[in-house]
């Protein structure tokens, strides 16, 4: 059964990145399209009352939806509850940690790909690096801990950085998790692409750090280690080099109302206009979907539907 919901309320984004969206953005949904904040709310409790302990709020970019903050203090009220979490790109966090972290929310995730300006820049075709450091300080200082960072390692572009990050998180006592890049119909990898592993990371960061390794992240796909002598972390996000799919037990919700079973789902419900009780069935027929599939499937080989920004990451 499913332990982990991803509920996108959005495909927009004040961000173009190079890896998640073409440069004119991709098709946006119109309003009608997307769904209430009643109704997510109704598909959450029902994934509560179904065993889900953990949801994440996604994007495109979360925070540009009016009303999340209020719309987050809804879902921390739901009984059963135990992690309730956002990813953003950072943009809007001086603006809203505090007010997230009274609503009840309890850590974030933020992008960051790289730590210098022009190549941030680039990136997310015209971000503003001091706004998301700002924006990481702000999450820290309210007390979303832990703070992850997100980081998509793109060889040749920002995978000369890795120690610069380590500094940075050892600094704020955060983490920061290496991502390798997954192929989207949206924006598909150069033929040449070639990704940097995780063995290629750590060797880099022993270097200069030590490492140790915890055994278990929350349920999330990432290898994580603590940085001996600090209060930081440094994670893998390796779908290609180190698929998860086995042991995921995650379910998604696009912004446009689909339960998907999947990142790469070919098959999704769509639950608008449904009752919680042809919700819960839906639900339970797409667990069972699942394992089944899972025995044969695995994220990494194929090429994703659309874009995270539509999906939710
Ligand atoms: P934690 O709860 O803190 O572990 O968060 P998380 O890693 O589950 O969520 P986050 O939104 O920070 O996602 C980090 C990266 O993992 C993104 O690049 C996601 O697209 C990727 N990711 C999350 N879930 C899955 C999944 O089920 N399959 C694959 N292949 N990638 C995933
Ligand atoms: N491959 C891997 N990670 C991606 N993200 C967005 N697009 C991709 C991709 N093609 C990440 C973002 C963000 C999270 C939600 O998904 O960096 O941290
Ligand atoms: Fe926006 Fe996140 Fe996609 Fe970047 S990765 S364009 S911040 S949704």
């Amino acid at each position: 059964m499913f332990k982990y919901l991803r509920v996108s309320v959005t495909d927009r984004c004040n961000y173009r990145c190079v890896y998640c969206m073409p440069e004119e953005g991709i098709c946006k949904q119109s309003h009608e399209q997307i769904m209430r904040y009643e109704e997510i709310l109704s598909v959450i409790k029902t994934a509560v009352a179904q065993g889900v302990e953990q949801v994440r709020i996604t994007g495109g970019e979360p925070l540009v939806r009016g009303g999340i903050v209020d719309f987050i203090a809804e879902v921390a009220q739901i009984p059963g509850l135990k992690d309730l979490t956002l990813t953003t790109n950072g943009t809007l966090l001086t603006r809203y940690a505090e007010a997230l972290k009274k609503a009840g929310l309890n850590r974030v995730n933020v992008s960051l790909d790289s730590l210098n300006p022009e190549t941030f820049k680039e990136i997310t075709r015209g971000g503003k690096l001091d706004e998301v450091i700002a924006g990481i300080d702000a999450a820290v200082a309210a007390g979303l801990n832990p703070v992850k960072i997100n980081t998509v390692l793109i060889p040749g572009v920002n995978d000369g950085e890795i120690i610069n990050f380590i500094d940075f998180v050892v600094a704020r006592a955060i983490s920061v998790r290496f991502i390798e890049r997954m192929p989207f119909k949206a924006v598909e990898l150069p033929p040449d692409d070639q990704f940097i592993s995780e063995n290629q990371v750590l060797a880099v960061i022993s270097q200069k750090y030590q490492l140790e390794k915890i055994d278990n992240d929350s349920f999330g796909p990432s290898s994580a280690y603590h940085i001996a002598g600090s209060g930081a972390g440094v994670g893998f996000i390796s779908s290609r080099s180190r698929p998860f799919c086995q042991c995921c037990t995650r379910l998604r919700l696009t912004a446009d109302g689909y339960l998907l079973p999947c990142l790469d789902s070919e098959v999704g419900v769509y639950v608008r206009g449904m009752t919680p009780e042809q919700i819960s069935e839906s639900m339970t027929q797409l667990a069972e979907q699942k394992s089944s599939w899972q025995k044969r499937h695995a994220c990494y080989a194929s090429t994703f539907a659309s874009s995270l920004s539509k999906i939710g990451g």
